[in-house]
């Protein structure tokens, strides 16, 4: 039995609450205890209070003086490209230039410029890159990401990227949580309803026999996979017992998130296009929208998505960075903070909670992980800050002191 003594954290956030999402007003309860104390035992949190109350049951417990730092939970980043090879600069400079995300694409850069390197790399060489990816995380102060399919675009391909991310788990100790998103854009060479079949004749039942994902997702927009194909896919993968998520409503409101909504998916994301009758939609069916403003302060739009509508709709709203190398290049969940805060007018309390226990149920890991709870896992961040609103305040300054996976300490910054 190894235990650990958390003592003397300026603010412990908890998130502590119902077992469930927060809807709505109940974003902004954080649960904080100061000068709060945990202890944990055999990697899950067994008690957590304030520090005076901790210090009565020591036993042989470790002592981690948390010296007037933020105590939080680990982000759960509920939106990631993790695996892909090489970057997209020469994207970054032509858009730097005036040129849109949709015109580079037409021009041969975008999604198919990632798909042609990655289908390149061995398999080693993606692991290579993807444990690289996985330690910017870990140092962002995330500890468990959601990771898609969707740069290799062929049955090999894709279950390729799949491997990577299982072997990537057992490697590296941030969790990982795997999505099969094989209808991310059509390859050359085929029609748009060519390559559906290869995705719901040949890959689907390779994932789910292979066991490789959990979610299956689908790029709903205009030039990709339109709301019929989307819904086959998304149907067929149903029917295989994997839950559902969607890029929706990105770059047009193509009814992507009634779509959504209809068949019964966990999330909808991006959303940026979403307007009031659709978010209505959402709240009926109980999707969380899962929000990304990196992507959109990283394509140098103004457009980001209703966060307050949909909150004051009373959605469960989950925020996440939807890291990949060409519309969000950044693996920063305390930059995300600062894009709600700023450019969607969340408060600091309600972005926590969106990117922790909110993000947490997405994944279908509420009971697990999220918050600083009795029986949780002791996945925790301290942060080198007093007051949990400096986390979305500061930005572009890293701010993790040390990041905790079931008790252990991985990182020391
Ligand atoms: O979430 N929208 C589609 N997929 C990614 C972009 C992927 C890429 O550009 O490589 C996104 O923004
Ligand atoms: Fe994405």
């Amino acid at each position: 039995m190894s235990s650990l003594a958390v003592l003397h954290a300026s603010e412990l956030v908890t998130l502590s609450g119902p077992k469930r999402p927060r809807f709505g007003a109940e974003l902004s309860e954080v649960g904080i205890v100061r000068d709060g104390g945990m202890l944990v035992r055999d990697g899950k949190i067994q008690k957590v209070g304030s520090s005076d109350e901790i210090k009565k049951n020591l036993g042989d417990a470790e002592i981690v003086d948390a010296r007037g730092r933020v105590v939080m939970p680990g982000f759960v980043d509920a939106h990631t490209h993790l695996v892909f090879a090489g970057d997209r600069l020469d994207d970054f400079e032509r858009r730097a230039r005036g040129e849109t995300y949709e015109q580079i694409s037409k021009a041969g850069g975008g999604i198919w410029s990632t798909v042609e390197k990655t289908r390149a790399a061995s398999e080693s060489d993606l692991l290579a890159q993807a444990k690289r990816h996985a330690n910017w995380f870990l140092r962002c102060g995330t500890t468990t990401v959601e990771a898609k399919s969707g740069y290799g675009l062929t049955v090999e391909d894709e279950l390729k990227i799949l491997r990577v991310l299982r072997q990537l788990k057992k490697e590296v100790p941030l969790e990982i949580v795997p999505t099969f998103l094989g209808a991310h854009a059509v390859p050359r060479g085929l029609s748009p309803d060519e390559y559906l079949d290869v995705v719901v004749m040949e890959m689907l039942p390779r994932v789910t026999a292979e066991n490789l994902a959990e979610f299956c997702d689908v790029f709903c927009e205009r030039g990709y996979f339109d709301i019929d194909q989307s819904r086959k896919i998304l149907s067929a993968a149903k029917k295989l017992g994997l839950s559902l998520r969607g890029h929706v409503d990105q770059l047009t409101n193509s009814g992507g998130a009634k779509l959504m909504a209809e068949i019964g998916a966990t999330t909808a994301d991006h959303l940026e296009q979403t307007d009031g009758q659709r978010i209505a939609a959402l709240k009926k069916a109980n999707v969380q929208p899962v929000l990304l403003p990196g992507s959109v302060y990283a394509l140098g739009s103004s457009g980001y998505p209703r966060a307050r509508e949909m909150i004051e709709a009373g959605l469960a709203v989950v925020l996440a960075t939807d890291f990949n190398p060409g519309s969000s290049p950044t693996p920063s969940m305390p930059m995300v903070l600062s894009l709600a805060c700023t450019q969607m007018k969340m408060s600091p309390a309600e972005a926590i909670t969106a990117s922790t226990l909110n993000a947490a149920y997405s994944l279908n890991r509420g009971d697990k992980i999220g918050s600083l709870e009795p029986g949780k896992l002791a996945n925790f961040v301290m942060f080198d800050c007093e007051d949990y609103r400096e986390l979305a305040y500061w930005f572009g300054i890293p701010q993790t002191h040390s990041v905790y996976v079931t008790g252990q300490r991985i990182v020391e910054l």
